[in-house]
């Protein structure tokens, strides 16, 4: 029961995902006239991170203001990471990508962090990785930019979202949310 409701769910979120990539990209075919109707797709997944297991502290950062507790670290550590992101906030649903990269806590607090990041995306209509940085706050949404992309992703722009969803125990989950724009050269190149 709970498991082909979850497909019918999957399904659901499927179609609207393709149904809204039909429509924002049939407007990509007026990108000559129209530089407002830029391609884009939206969509979101989640990232699972396991400390110690997909996520480690590599340096130490300054004793002082801040612990190592589920959402701080001292200043100046340096932690990197390889995450599956998966479609659902169950780590079971379907691997549908990979988050490597590396944050570095830059408040000192402890709440902060400067992040890089690679998405490597496996998606049913678009493969590439996008790169993103930005900040990232620990316990709140926070939009880091897209500097660009590869594959499918080459020369795109916008912004990812992160959240916390679940900050207990030993694996945390943060929902991704991808706002990606072609600018008009990208689609004429492709
Ligand atoms: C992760 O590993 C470090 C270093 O071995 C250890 O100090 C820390 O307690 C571990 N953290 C967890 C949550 O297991
Ligand atoms: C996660 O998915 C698995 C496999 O579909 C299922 O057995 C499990 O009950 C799900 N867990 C939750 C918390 O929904």
């Amino acid at each position: 029961m709970a498991s082909s409701l979850n497909n019918y769910v999957i399904n659901v979120v499927l179609f609207l995902a393709i149904i809204h990539f039909k429509t924002t990209s049939s407007s990509s075919h007026h990108h000559h006239h129209h530089n407002n109707n830029l391609k884009s797709i939206h969509f979101s997944l989640y990232q699972h991170e396991t400390i110690n297991k997909t996520g480690y502290i590599i340096v130490n950062g300054i004793k002082g203001n801040a612990g190592v507790t589920q959402t701080t670290t001292p200043f100046g550590t340096l932690f990197v990471f390889q995450d599956p992101l998966t479609l659902t906030s169950n780590r079971s649903s379907k691997l549908v990508g990979i988050a490597e990269g590396t944050s570095i806590t830059s408040s000192l607090d402890g709440l902060r962090s400067i992040s890089i990041a690679k998405l490597t995306l496996r998606l049913k209509n678009h493969k590439g990785s996008v790169s993103i940085v930005g900040g990232t706050n620990n316990v709140k949404a926070s939009d880091h930019p897209i500097v660009g992309g590869t594959e499918d992703f080459m020369f795109v722009q916008g912004y990812v979202t992160s959240s916390p969803v679940d900050l207990k125990g030993l694996t945390v989950v943060y929902k991704i949310e991808f706002h990606i724009y072609w600018p008009p050269y990208a689609i004429q190149s492709s």
